[in-house]
């Protein structure tokens, strides 16, 4: 057997919800969800090294807490405590993603320090007890673990590939306002959902390749939500929609909009216009079989 690494470097994707649909409030406080989750080429930079003491993250932005309310930190503990072993462990995160935007940026980062370690410490944990130690940190870690394209059920942690046949070209743009989840999902009424997004037409549209079905599918019940709290997200939409998105849409529980475009050309385009409008854009495509390489020139 090769000897274990001492450090491993991993990219860590954000992921847009193409689907957001909540069905139920649950007793636990958290909600009954139908999302379709993609992940995009647009990533941190997570290095996991074993030595010092404790449990020590560093992170190259000023509004991440380094310490235990960093989701990173919460994944060592944790699993080093299904290890049941105590080591030194040292994250260092270089933020790319937008913070508290609705792209799982902090989830994200946790399910690579979880795959980082495992394979530093030599758990050799499989996928399912992997994604299960992460749901204990955030709805969205498993997903993260996972990869790819899913339909996640539950609280989000319930996981069913999608097998997709195209690569989507986003433009996602964050307004400058950070967006609690938790205060999205409480001022959601479900008697007051009006639209609901046709989850199976976007299955099938990735699955045959037919953007224009997947387009028409997508649909967030938490969008009229957050655009209350802040009215930059309908006003983002409008935007990509005068710029050729064939759809904008909110991310997650936002403040994220992401446009969809038919090429990555158009979205380039569009992304140079939104900048001069919103200094947090991005072009991205779908985290593919290329391994997102794109990714790996940190900007
Ligand atoms: O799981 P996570 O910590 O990311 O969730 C953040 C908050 O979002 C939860 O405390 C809860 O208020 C809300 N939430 C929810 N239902 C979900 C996921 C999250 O109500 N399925």
């Amino acid at each position: 057997m090769p000897p274990s690494p001492e450090c491993i470097a991993l990219p860590a994707p954000a992921k847009v919800n193409l689907t957001l649909d909540v069905l139920a409030r649950r007793p636990d406080g958290y909600h009954e969800l139908e999302t379709i989750m993609h992940q995009v080429d647009l990533c941190d930079f997570v290095e996991v090294s074993l030595g010092g003491e404790g449990v020590r993250v560093e992170v190259d932005h000023p509004g991440v807490p380094g310490g235990e309310a960093n989701l990173a930190w919460q994944a060592a503990r944790a699993l080093m405590e299904a290890a049941g072993v105590t080591q030194g462990v040292r994250v260092s995160i270089a933020k790319r993603i937008p913070v508290a935007a609705g792209l799982a940026g902090g989830s994200t980062d946790a399910a690579a320090v979880l795959k980082g370690l495992n394979r530093l410490l030599g758990c050799d944990f499989d996928l399912p007890r992997l994604c299960a130690i992460g749901a204990t940190i955030g709805s969205d870690v498993p997903f993260c673990i996972a990869g790819g394209t899913a339909l996640a059920r539950g609280r989000g942690e319930r996981l069913e590939p999608l097998a997709t046949r195209l690569t989507l070209h986003l433009v996602l743009v964050t307004p400058p306002v950070q967006v609690s989840t938790r205060e999205v999902y409480a001022h959601l009424q479900l008697d007051a959902i009006r639209r609901r997004p046709d989850r199976g037409a976007v299955a099938r549209g990735l699955a045959t390749g037919d953007l224009a079905a997947v387009c028409a599918g997508m649909e967030n019940v938490l969008e009229p939500v957050t655009t209350a709290l802040c009215p930059q997200v309908a006003e983002i939409a409008e935007r990509l929609r005068r710029e050729g998105a064939l759809r904008a849409m909110m991310s997650g529980s936002g403040p994220t909009v992401m446009g969809v475009f038919a090429e990555a050309g158009e979205a380039q385009r569009a992304c140079a216009i939104m900048k001069q409008y919103c200094h947090a854009a991005f072009a991205v495509k779908s985290w593919g079989e290329d391994g997102g390489l794109a990714c790996l020139k940190p900007s």
